[in-house]
């Protein structure tokens, strides 16, 4: 079984790709809503967290676990592999390295939490492979808030994206990097504030989920290859949050119809 951690909601558009890379495979999602946001929160308490998130998830049996969470990989990834070294990790960081290769402008803008921003993690990143553009990085405290009350499509999530993004704009940036699992359910008002505020100019945004996505497909192929994984009936959605309103915010982000929703189970999990 294959595990994805993430502090809310943010990491169903990994658990999303996942799903389409191995659908053969029995995944269960942990959303730590007890806890969200994580971006504003200290690393040592960032890692207690997940790790409690991770034992969980290795109680029920995931052999592969990934941490669909740029914060939670930055505070947390390191202890995790030697608290949990029978686990296999997937992290989550900034797509720096893709958005150099893709940049015209030598402009890049990185999106993402304050902890992400301020980590050792996104400092290396830049300084390996961004030597020679001119790195952005910004952190965008609301837009997490936004994602978990389900208002990633209203006029004033609009607002607050279109005002963050305004000095990236204004540096000519070509190349956005989400760098939080919880911004590309915000790629709607991204678009939007491009075409109204910069409509010249040609600007990539870069999801690394399906990167992920493939990288998990190689772990678990590698892993456990032989091990047949029963597909149970049900696709389990865990939270430390409220499960009714867990499960309706998800539907909601992941499209699912009424006649689908029964396909899911939406289980509580103590904080
Ligand atoms: N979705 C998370 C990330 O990728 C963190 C959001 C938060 O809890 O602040 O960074």
């Amino acid at each position: 079984m294959i595990g994805i951690f993430d502090s809310g909601v943010g990491g169903l558009t990994v658990w999303r790709e996942i799903r389409r890379c191995l659908p053969e495979v029995s995944l269960i999602y942990l959303a730590d809503q007890a806890h969200v946001p994580y971006g504003p929160r200290s690393a040592l308490e960032i890692t207690r967290f997940t790790e409690h998130g991770v034992r969980e998830l290795v109680a029920r049996g995931c052999s592969v676990i990934v941490i669909a969470c740029n914060t939670a990989t930055a505070a947390a990834l390191p202890h995790l592999r030697n608290t949990f070294p029978q686990i296999a990790f997937v992290g989550m960081e900034p797509a720096v390295k893709p958005a150099v290769a893709l940049t015209h402008t030598g402009v890049i803008g990185i999106l993402a939490t304050y902890t992400t921003v301020k980590s050792e993690r996104l400092a290396n990143l830049v300084q390996r492979y961004a030597r020679n553009v001119r790195v952005i990085e910004q952190a965008c405290p609301v837009w997490v808030d936004l994602v978990e009350r389900g208002e990633f499509d209203q006029p004033h999530a609009f607002a607050q994206v279109a005002d963050d993004l305004h000095d990236l704009f204004s540096a000519q940036v070509d190349t956005l990097v989400l760098g939080c699992t919880h911004f590309p359910f915000l790629s709607g008002c991204i678009q939007r504030a491009i075409d109204t505020y910069s409509p010249n100019a040609l600007i990539h945004i870069i999801d690394p989920a399906p990167a992920v996505a493939q990288q998990c497909q190689r772990l678990w192929r590698a892993y456990a290859p032989a091990r047949a994984d029963n597909i149970p009936d049900k696709m389990l959605l865990a939270t430390t949050g409220d499960a009714q309103s867990f499960a309706q915010l998800a539907f909601r982000l992941l499209n699912i119809t009424p006649a689908f929703e029964g396909a899911f189970d939406i289980v509580a999990i103590t904080p």
